[in-house]
């Protein structure tokens, strides 16, 4: 299975910080907000990773990240001409999937805690799974209806009245087929190709499965100013207290075995004098006993 990385967007709720920069170059505290999803879709057993994002950011993102090899991953980079929706990262990114599964994240999602569930998901995936998850405020959401046996009778992108308590976060599942469902797809009332309208054709189909992510796991969503300080302090207050870093990407390398030993030196010696730097010469130190 690949990931997708979706890094665009307009990010006009956090602007004027998002004038000059992408979103998801922003920090979250200690590390680019893209680090985090990376991080996911890394503890998820996924290396092969599509970035895309837009002609002006795209070569940050090369920047920052390289090919990934420093992680034990690889990268590619696609441009999305102009931000017409999630689900257009299908339609841009076909070329790079044969007859493949496929996990797509958005670049401003955090999930922070014993992702479980979403490896599990991973292995047991048959069509799309996608998630659910309890908020305060589902109506800035796409949401699911769920019937009385956790079944998903309805999805509605970002709806007036209340109908579910369960948004639906940005990480998703599909099958091969995806690729093909998402060229079939005509632009919303707002110009988009809807991941809602992807996930309402498997439902159609009675092909998507929906996992209920519990409140042990923090899922946090950065597109606003609040929210973006809300993550940086969960993150800060997580990271001080047990002194371990969340989205080291290169501790999650090493642990993974993503990368050797000799490998993981060689780039944090290149690091500039920096907590992140002392943080993994601190993993390599346990490391030695
Ligand atoms: P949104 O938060 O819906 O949109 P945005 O990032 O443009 O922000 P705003 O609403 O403040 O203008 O996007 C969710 C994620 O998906 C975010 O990481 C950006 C990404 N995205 C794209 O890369 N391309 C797109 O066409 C869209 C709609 C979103």
């Amino acid at each position: 299975m690949k990931g997708i990385i979706l890094a665009g967007g307009k990010g006009t709720r956090l602007y004027p910080s998002t004038k000059v920069i992408s979103k998801q170059l922003l920090p979250v505290f200690d590390k680019p907000m893209i680090y985090y999803p990376i991080a996911t879709l890394m503890l998820g057993g996924i290396r092969e990773i599509i970035i895309i994002s837009t002609p002006d950011d795209i070569v940050f993102y090369q920047e920052l990240l390289g090919n990934g090899s420093q992680w034990g991953l690889s990268f590619s980079y696609v441009i999305q001409e102009k931000p017409l929706g999630i689900a257009q990262a299908f339609v841009l990114t076909r070329e790079f999937f044969s007859n493949e599964k496929v996990c797509l994240i958005l670049g401003d999602n955090i999930f922070y805690g014993k992702l479980d569930f979403f490896r599990n998901a991973i292995k047991n995936l048959k069509f799309a799974t996608i998630f659910a998850y309890e908020v305060e405020n589902p109506q800035d959401y796409g949401v699911v209806v769920l019937d009385k046996d956790k079944k998903p009778i309805e999805i509605v992108e970002k709806p007036k009245s209340f109908i579910s308590k369960y948004a639906i976060p940005g990480l998703y599942l599909f099958d091969e087929r995806v690729f093909d469902f998402a060229l079939t797809l005509k632009p919303s009332a707002r110009g988009e190709l809807e991941i809602t309208d992807i996930q309402k054709i498997y439902l159609q189909l009675n092909e998507l499965n929906i996992e209920i992510i519990g409140r042990g796991i923090a899922w946090l969503d950065t597109g606003n100013p609040t929210n973006l300080i809300d993550a940086a302090l969960f993150i800060r207050a997580i990271e001080q207290r047990q002194g371990r870093k969340i989205a080291c990407l290169e501790e999650i390398a090493l642990t993974l075995g993503y990368i050797n030993r000799k490998e993981f030196v060689a780039w944090v010696e290149k690091m500039p004098n920096s907590d992140y730097k002392k943080y993994c010469l601190k993993i390599l130190g346990e490391l030695d006993g």
